[in-house]
C-alpha cells in the first residue's frame, strides 16, 4: 500500500486545501494507501512535525483559504545536515516519497532535493501564474477575482469624485494578475514588472482618459520598477534578502497627482488577493493536480510535477518550473496596451 507525504510550502494560495483533500481521496479510495501531511512546509519534514491525513481532516475543506497544514518559506535544501533530516523524516514515517506543493523556490528546493536522490513529486502553485512548465497554476484565479471586483469597487468611488485611481496588486515578477483584472475592469492603464513604460507614457494615458470624460484608473502590480526609482520596497527584506514589496501605487500617486492636476488615490490590495475562499475553477484545478500528484508518485515519477497543458493535466519535468519565470509576452501587452488611455 502506497504512503506519501505531502506538504504545502511558500506562500499561502486559493485552492491548496482541494489538493490536499484530493490527494488523500485518490490515495486512500484508488490506491488503499495512506497520506501523511507535515505542518508548515518544508520545516515540518526537517523537524518531523506529521500528521495522518484523515478523511475528518479533509471534510469540507475544498473551499477553505489558505492552508491546513500550514507553511513556511523554509529552504530543505540549505542548511547543515539538512538533507540527512530529510531522509530520516523519510524513513521515520515510512513514506514512499513525498507530493510537494509550492512555488519556485519550493519546487527548486525539491528538484535539488531529487538530485540527491529524494523522491519527490511537485504540485505548481502560485497567485502569480508566473511559473513556467504549466499553463495556469490554482490561485491565480481568485487572487484575478478578488482584484476585479475591488476594481469594479474603485471605479465607481473614482467616477463618483471624478478622481484617479490607483490599484496595486500582488506580482513579483510578473503581471499576469494586474494584466487579467485590468482588462477585466477596462483600466486605463496597466503597469507590469516585465513590460515597465516611462512616467510620461502613465501621464499621457491617464490625460487621454480624464479628457474624454472618464475616471482614470491604473493597475500596477508590486514589482513595477518605477522609471528612476526601479522596484519599491519601502519594508526592506525577509532575512533570505528577498525584498519585501509593496507600496508602488502609493509612490506612484503624488507623482500623477502633480504631472496631471487629478486628485489620485492608490489603494493597494495586497494578502486580500491570497486569502479566502477560491473560485471553482481553482477548487476543480487543485482537486485535479492533488490526483494527479498521487498517479504520478505510484507511477515512481520522481523528480516531476503535475502541470496544466490546455484542458489536460500533465507531468512535467521539474526542471521546467525552475530557474526562470513566465513572463508576459511583449505581443500579449501591446495588444492589451491598444485599451489604454
Ligand atoms: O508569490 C506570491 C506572492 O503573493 C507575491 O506576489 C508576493 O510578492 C509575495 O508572495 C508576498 O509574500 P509574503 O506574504 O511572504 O510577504
Amino acid at each position: 500500500m502506497p504512503r506519501f507525504g505531502i506538504l504545502t510550502s511558500g506562500g499561502d494560495c486559493p485552492g491548496l486545501n482541494a489538493v490536499i483533500r484530493s490527494a488523500h481521496i485518490r490515495v486512500d479510495r484508488e490506491y488503499g494507501g495512506t497520506l501523511v501531511g507535515f505542518r508548515n512546509g518544508w520545516r515540518g519534514v526537517l523537524d518531523d512535525d506529521a500528521v495522518e491525513i484523515t478523511e475528518e481532516i479533509t471534510h469540507g475543506i475544498a473551499g477553505m483559504g489558505g492552508t491546513i497544514l500550514g507553511t513556511s518559506r523554509t529552504n530543505p535544501a540549505e542548511g547543515t545536515g539538512a538533507l540527512g533530516r530529510v531522509r530520516r523524516t523519510l524513513e521515520d514515517n515510512a513514506l514512499d516519497g513525498l507530493i510537494a506543493v509550492g512555488g519556485e523556490g519550493s519546487l527548486s528546493a525539491a528538484h535539488a532535493l531529487r538530485g540527491a536522490g529524494v523522491k519527490v513529486v511537485g504540485v505548481p502553485k502560485t497567485i502569480d501564474n508566473d511559473l513556467n512548465g504549466t499553463d495556469y497554476s490554482f490561485g491565480f484565479d481568485t487572487a484575478v477575482q478578488i482584484a476585479t471586483d475591488a476594481m469594479d469597487r474603485l471605479l465607481t468611488t473614482g467616477a463618483s469624485h471624478a478622481r484617479c485611481m490607483i490599484a496595486e496588486v500582488m506580482g513579483r515578477n510578473s503581471g499576469w494578475i494586474a494584466l487579467h483584472a485590468g482588462i477585466a475592469t477596462g483600466a486605463h492603464a496597466v503597469l507590469i514588472p516585465e513590460h515597465p513604460v516611462s512616467v510620461d507614457q502613465i501621464v499621457e494615458w491617464v490625460e487621454s482618459a480624464r479628457n474624454r470624460g472618464q475616471a482614470p484608473l491604473v493597475v500596477v502590480a508590486e514589482g513595477f520598477p518605477l522609471e528612476g526609482d526601479g522596484i519599491f520596497h519601502p519594508r526592506g527584506t525577509e532575512a533570505s534578502g528577498r525584498p519585501r514589496l509593496g507600496g508602488i501605487g502609493e509612490r506612484l500617486a503624488p507623482l500623477l497627482e502633480k504631472r496631471t492636476g487629478i486628485e489620485t488615490r492608490a489603494t493597494t490590495l495586497g494578502h486580500i488577493q491570497r486569502g479566502g475562499t477560491p473560485t471553482a475553477y481553482d477548487r476543480v484545478l487543485g482537486a485535479r493536480f492533488g490526483a494527479a500528484a498521487v498517479d504520478a508518485a505510484v507511477a515512481g515519477e520522481w523528480g516531476k510535477m503535475v502541470a496544466l497543458s490546455g484542458e489536460r493535466i500533465v507531468t512535467a519535468d521539474l526542471s521546467e518550473a525552475i530557474g526562470s519565470i513566465k513572463r508576459i509576452s511583449a505581443e500579449r501587452y501591446d495588444r492589451a496596451a491598444v485599451c489604454f488611455g
